[in-house]
């Protein structure tokens, strides 16, 4: 019930920072998983204006949920149907009932294995049809002088949000993970103010679908080699509302340092 709140407050309250972990295909047992996500917990209780969301493999979600009040709990990805012969898939609804709130989606290592932005654009609706919010993963390969990677983060944003009625857009998160800067040190991340260009270029390409206002208000993050050395300064001259965080949250030291620099 906490976390179905704590997902519906994400979208509400513009004033909180949103910091979503992606463990991706780790960690290898669910002990080390009950260590980390209670590292998590704990960081997660004490901050402040903060929402902590954890995106651990599915197959630990429900027994990693159970007394993790402090957060919600989301997937890494979800199947573009609702049920059948999909060998290996995990629908939205599936997800959500077993304590999903938010599920990331179209993310670069999947759109690596060839997930297009027509089954990402699936993949979104899917996961508002059974009330997942979803975090829409974009971003570019590489950054070319002639600016051609804006009209790959364009096409992104806009046919990843094809199948989305106009009214449900707001409830879309964006997080702009540029591939070139995922997985390495924060040293190689964005600039702070290479971000803000890109937040204001994502919230004007999503003014193309809604109202100016609403799209000022969508929820951006960022992803890419976010560490608590630069968690600080891409938050407050970023201008995104929070983070998509890969192998720092993994760290049980790091990532409850990179969730109390996001706090007020
Ligand atoms: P890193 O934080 O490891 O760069 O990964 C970012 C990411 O892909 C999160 O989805």
């Amino acid at each position: 019930m906490l976390c179905e709140r704590v997902g519906e407050k994400m979208n509400r309250m513009k004033k909180t920072r949103l910091i979503v972990a992606n463990w991706k295909m780790n960690p290898v047992t669910f002990t080390e998983a009950k260590k980390i996500v209670e590292a998590t917990k704990r960081a997660a209780s004490r901050a402040r204006g903060v929402s902590v969301v954890v995106c651990p493999p599915a197959i630990y979600l429900a027994a990693l949920r159970k007394g993790s009040r402090a957060m919600a709990f989301g997937v890494q990805d979800i199947g573009a149907h609702e049920a059948g012969a999909f060998t290996g898939e995990i629908s939205a609804e599936m997800a959500r009932n077993s304590g999903a709130t938010v599920a990331i989606v179209g993310h670069s290592e999947r759109r690596r294995l060839g997930e297009s932005n027509a089954v990402v654009a699936k993949k979104v609706a899917a996961a508002l049809a059974a009330k997942l919010t979803p975090i829409l993963c974009i971003g570019e390969n590489i950054r070319d002088a002639g600016g051609d990677y804006l009209s790959v983060v364009r096409a992104q944003i806009m046919e990843g949000l094809a199948e989305v009625s106009t009214p449900l857009v707001p409830k879309v998160i964006i997080a702009y993970e540029p591939v070139w800067a995922i997985g390495k040190k924060a040293g190689d991340a964005i600039l702070p103010a290479d971000l803000h260009e890109m937040s204001i270029f994502i919230k004007k390409v999503i003014a193309e679908r809604i109202d100016r206002a609403k799209a000022l208000n969508v929820t951006i993050l960022y992803g890419g080699s976010v560490e608590p050395e630069n968690a600080h300064a891409l938050l407050t001259s970023g201008d995104v509302d929070g983070f998509l965080v890969g192998h720092t949250s993994l760290d049980t030291t790091e990532f409850p340092l990179v969730i109390k620099a996001a706090a007020s």
